[in-house]
């Protein structure tokens, strides 16, 4: 396949977007952009300076003082988040910060923050990046977008798997109603709120394998190219 495309995931928390978006980076050869990671890592900053962010001023400020990029793993060569030249992959998953994320996420100067950078990454195509409004509004144009859904239930067992094994306190209820929470406010929200683009495609992934969802989604792909 050598047109290179953007390829954009949107869809609900915890419903399987980086899974497929790191699978087909892998197999195209393409960047993958976790753009949930960014609005983690301005979370962290936030708190840890504890930036009152509903005061403007403090966070256009605090923006001014954060430097956010990607850098490759060296022993597994997935990219990881950095702010401020500190790895904080694995401490921006942890619960306080995802108790947080949304709000964070909805405040305008934020998003305009972030959505600079990820439109600058996709510059020279061969990009997969998934969120909550890359189809919509970070890069509209984009040839194929695909909108992930799964059922509730799945969703909560998924990542209480995922966040039990990094911390065996955490509940299932404290994980449902996390995700709960953020559908709810990253779907309501002003500023680009979560919702399917028109011509997205819907990938409902609650019965499929990882193996079938890449399937599914390399159809698309082929297809696109093709059309292209
Ligand atoms: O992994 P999960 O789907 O649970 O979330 P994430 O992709 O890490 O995103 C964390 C939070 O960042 C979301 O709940 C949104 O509030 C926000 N976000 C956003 O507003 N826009 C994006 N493009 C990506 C994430």
């Amino acid at each position: 396949m050598s047109k290179k495309i953007i390829i954009t995931i949107d869809g609900w928390s915890s419903c399987g977007k980086s899974t497929l978006a790191k699978q087909l980076a892998k197999k195209l050869g393409y960047v993958y952009v976790d753009s949930g990671a960014m609005y983690r890592a301005i979370t962290l900053y936030f708190l840890r300076n504890h930036v009152d962010w509903t005061d403007k001023k403090e966070v256009n400020a605090a923006l001014k003082e954060i430097h956010l990029d990607f850098r490759p793993n060296e022993q597994t060569s997935a990219s990881e988040m950095y702010l401020n030249d500190e790895n904080v992959e694995y401490v921006i998953r942890d619960l306080v910060i995802a108790e947080k994320v949304s709000d964070i996420a909805a405040i305008k100067e934020v998003r305009t923050f972030a959505v600079a950078q990820q439109q600058k990454m996709g510059t020279k195509k061969g990009v997969v990046m998934d969120g909550r409004d890359i189809g919509t509004v970070v890069f509209p144009k984009a040839e194929l977008k695909i909108f992930m859904t799964a059922d509730n239930a799945v969703r909560v067992e998924r990542r209480f798997k995922e966040m039990y094994e990094k911390n065996p306190n955490v509940t299932i209820e404290e994980v449902k109603s996390n995700l709960e929470m953020r559908d709810y406010i990253d779907s309501h929200r002003e500023v680009s709120p979560l919702k399917k683009a028109d011509d997205a495609l819907v990938l409902d992934n609650t019965n499929l394998t990882p193996a079938e969802q890449l399937n599914k989604a390399l159809s698309w792909v082929k297809e696109k190219i093709k059309t292209k």
